[in-house]
């Protein structure tokens, strides 16, 4: 061989160490995952959720915590769509029941709001304030609770309570994550 088409096979080994490194990354990533999800909570839950999303294979801890983000958004978000069309439907004639499910509605709108604004505290590495945007966002499912508490008379429904703990149990595992940042 010429000295030329050593250098190709040196230029072919090169680009075979590359193609091979991806392999490599995307079994440490679920690694990552794994890792991380065992410092949280609920270890089930962390890893099916940020398996369901393919970036987290390309994410360090940060990223794995702003995915989760992510889902807590989109779940409060089906929650206060869910409220509104209970409030929609059934209850033209219960204003109580009306009043209640308004609030609760709010109470999930905020907690999206809280876990968006936790995203600026990721992206700035502020990760105190990112701790308690994730605390407060936990806390807004109690507030919806309490105005069902506040009238003995008006039942929980058993799809809130469902809704409710989804959202904590999300909030744990996103704060489970910040722990290691
Ligand atoms: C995955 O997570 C990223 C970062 O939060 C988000 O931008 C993207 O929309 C998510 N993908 C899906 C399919 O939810
Ligand atoms: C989100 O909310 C629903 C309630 O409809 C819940 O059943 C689900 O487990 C929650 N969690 C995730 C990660 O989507």
């Amino acid at each position: 061989m010429g000295s030329s088409s050593w250098f190709m096979l040196f230029l072919f080994s090169i680009a075979s160490l590359h193609f091979h490194q991806p392999i490599v990354t995307v079994r440490g990533d679920t690694d990552l995952i794994e890792k991380t999800c065992k410092s949280t909570k609920h270890y089930g839950l962390c890893v099916s959720s940020l398996k369901s999303n393919t970036s987290s294979l390309k994410s360090d801890t940060k990223g794995l915590a702003v995915i989760m983000v992510g889902i807590g958004i989109a779940n409060a978000t089906a929650t206060v769509s869910f409220l509104s069309s209970q409030l929609l439907s059934a209850t033209a004639n219960d204003p109580l029941m009306r009043k209640v499910l308004k609030d609760c509605a709010d109470k999930y709108s905020y907690a999206g709001n809280s876990l968006q604004a936790s995203l600026q505290d990721l992206a700035t590495q502020t990760y105190d304030y990112a701790y308690m945007n994730i605390m407060a966002a936990a806390d807004y499912p109690n507030a919806c609770h309490n105005g069902f508490r506040r009238y003995p008379g008006l039942a929980y429904p058993a799809e809130l309570t469902v809704r409710e703990d989804g959202l904590k149990h999300i909030c744990d595992v996103v704060l489970g994550i910040i722990d290691l940042l």
